[in-house]
């Protein structure tokens, strides 16, 4: 019910704000010891390690029957199995490259699902303290101020995010670049890249941009934000058009369903190894 929602919302929030503090001091104090995990361009901090296990701890500590999928967690070698139970789907730190740089768009993504599909999401930017929340039903806010999508239905009027991600192979690295030129050469107004899923998909549940895409990420990186979007207003698919799926590893959203299909009907696919 919606008292229980609030708690499970007040409880992300809290914590969120948590692990925000731990990035932003390491952001401020330039303190970020970087690893890398599957190739040089796929980077890892401590404070990522640290926020993934203040937030799983607190998560698991505050609702013991709650199951738990993280970024980390899974690195780590932890099997992320999505049941009907409800289950916490967290990355500590998206734009961990951001975070890296110096770039202020990074954030703390913690989603709630339960049977499967996304009840509530909380996204932390901590450098530029915006609080983006959602619960199913009850719309979309950014700092307690609701949130709306533009009204864009064309390729032609929008303005597109997309990233080129961390596969840089080929074939992966080619289609991508196909993709971006044909958003390009549609023409679309312009195309942007924050560096972070979770930021891209803030920016259309507020109206900043029209559409995002990615290949290549994870349910950690869009669980959350999809609700947000959602809430706002928008409309999450699969690359494909059809149902977003968490597991698939790819998402298309954007301000309504038919600039959503002309852009997932301009998009050539990439099938991705499921989660
Ligand atoms: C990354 C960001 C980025 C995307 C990468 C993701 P992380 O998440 O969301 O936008 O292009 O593919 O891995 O690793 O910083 O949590």
């Amino acid at each position: 019910d919606l008292n229980e929602m609030q708690k499970y919302l007040s409880t992300a929030e809290t914590v969120s704000r948590d692990a925000g503090k731990l990035i932003n001091d390491a952001f401020q104090n330039h303190s970020k010891n970087v690893m890398t995990k599957d190739s040089s361009v796929d980077l890892v901090t401590v404070t990522d390690q640290q926020c993934e296990d203040l937030i799983k701890k607190t998560l698991l500590e505050t609702y013991p029957d709650h199951k738990f999928i993280g970024e980390e967690s899974t690195a780590a070698g932890a099997k992320n199995e999505l049941t009907d139970l409800p289950t916490w789907i967290v990355d500590p730190l998206d734009g961990t490259t951001n975070f890296v740089h110096g770039f202020p768009y990074v954030s703390v993504c913690i989603g709630l699902t339960i049977k499967k599909k996304v009840v509530l999401g909380v996204v932390y930017a901590p450098i530029l303290d915006e609080m983006y929340t959602a619960i199913r039903g009850q719309g979309a806010t950014l700092n307690g101020t609701s949130l709306s999508v533009s009204k864009c239905t064309g390729l032609k009027n929008a303005l597109v995010c997309t990233e080129i991600g961390s596969n840089r192979e080929s074939p992966h690295i080619d289609i991508v670049r196909d993709n971006y030129y044909r958003m390009a050469v549609a023409p679309c107004h312009s195309v942007r890249s924050l560096g972070a899923a979770a930021m891209n998909m803030c920016m259309v549940a507020k109206g900043a941009c029209d559409a995002y895409y990615e290949f290549g990420i994870h349910a950690w990186d869009y669980c959350a934000a999809s609700i947000i979007v959602e809430e706002a207003g928008g409309y999450c698919c699969d690359t494909t058009g059809t149902e977003l799926d968490l597991m698939a590893r790819k998402i298309a959203c954007g301000a309504t369903p038919a600039l959503m299909k002309e852009i997932t009907d301009t998009l050539t696919d990439i099938t991705m190894p499921r989660d």
